[in-house]
């Protein structure tokens, strides 16, 4: 999913890291497989309450707002609607647009305190809430609310968050993940892109995608972009990466094999493509790989 982000109050780029991995999980645990897009505003109490007032007529401030593009039938989501999502497709964003969402900073700090929970969990939580609404769910009557609550649950376990099991990302959404990611694949030379979704020891997930240059030996693939990303913020324990492309298997270069070995000699490495899925330890790709550990004896 494209997020479309304007950001007017500072946040810690995890939370924002999060939301996008959780905006993927959205389109691929609802079955869409359009390509959408969804505006995300992150403000401050004033700002939220100043929109409230002004678009629904309720004078406070709140955690988050959505306004859907898309009007659903009473009883029909988004998995269930792409006629009425290609109606809402958009040229300058080349995707369906969902509609648009406003998140109170204050608020996800706030209420992951009071509900004694991580900020994480709780930027998730929102924007899944509000990205479910955009999906045309929600929560007036018993039985939506229940649909509600069971999609953002299988959302957010997706992702790792959920209220049960903290960090277990099953590789089904992680290869999911890594085809959403390749949707970002910068690739007008080679028009092969490639998506990957790196699990972390700790049960977060970085994506990455093949960015291509001019000069094509500046290129760099989608799994040591997914590693380059999670090294420069603190995380080199990992335990899975998935890796999807179309046309053919995408078995890492020589390169990312490498590069993965520094890390995670012991990585699982799954592939996906063209709906097939085959896995190998990075330990049969690279046998006898040279590593930090030989420089040390
Ligand atoms: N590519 C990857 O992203 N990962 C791999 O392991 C193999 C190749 C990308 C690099 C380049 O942008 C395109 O695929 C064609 O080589």
């Amino acid at each position: 999913m494209i997020l479309l982000w304007e950001i007017d109050t500072p946040v810690d780029p995890a939370l924002t890291t999060l939301m996008q991995t959780a905006a993927d999980c959205a389109l691929w645990a609802e079955g869409v497989s359009r390509r959408c897009a969804v505006s995300v505003r992150l403000c401050d109490d004033e700002a939220i309450h100043q929109i409230n007032r002004t678009f629904r007529q309720v004078d406070r401030a709140t955690d988050v707002l959505s306004f859907p593009m898309v009007t659903y039938p009473s009883g029909v989501t988004a998995g269930r609607a792409d006629r009425l999502l290609r109606q809402a497709y958009d040229d300058d964003v080349d995707a369906c647009m969902l509609g648009d969402l406003v998140l109170s900073v204050p608020h996800i700090y706030r209420q992951a305190e009071e509900y004694g929970h991580s900020p994480r969990r709780e930027a998730a939580y929102l924007l899944v809430h509000g990205l479910c609404h955009l999906m045309g769910y929600d929560h007036m009557e018993d039985e939506e609310r229940k649909e509600m609550r069971a999609m953002e649950e299988k959302i957010l376990s997706a992702v790792g968050m959920s209220r049960e099991e903290q960090g277990s990302v099953s590789d089904e959404a992680l290869l999911a993940l890594a085809r959403a990611a390749m949707e970002r694949s910068y690739s007008p030379y080679s028009h092969f892109a490639v998506g990957a979704a790196l699990l972390c020891e700790d049960g977060r997930v970085f994506q990455g995608c093949n960015i291509e240059n001019a000069a094509f030996s500046m290129t760099n693939c989608a799994e040591r972009t997914a590693v380059f990303k999670a090294v420069s913020e603190g995380e080199t324990a990992f335990t899975t990466i998935a890796i999807a492309a179309s046309g053919a298997a995408p078995w890492p270069c020589g390169a990312c094999r490498q590069v993965l070995h520094e890390f995670a000699p012991d990585i699982r490495v799954l592939v996906t493509w063209d709906g097939q899925v085959a896995e190998a330890m990075l330990k049969e790709l690279l046998p006898n790989g040279f590593g930090p550990r030989e420089l040390m004896k």
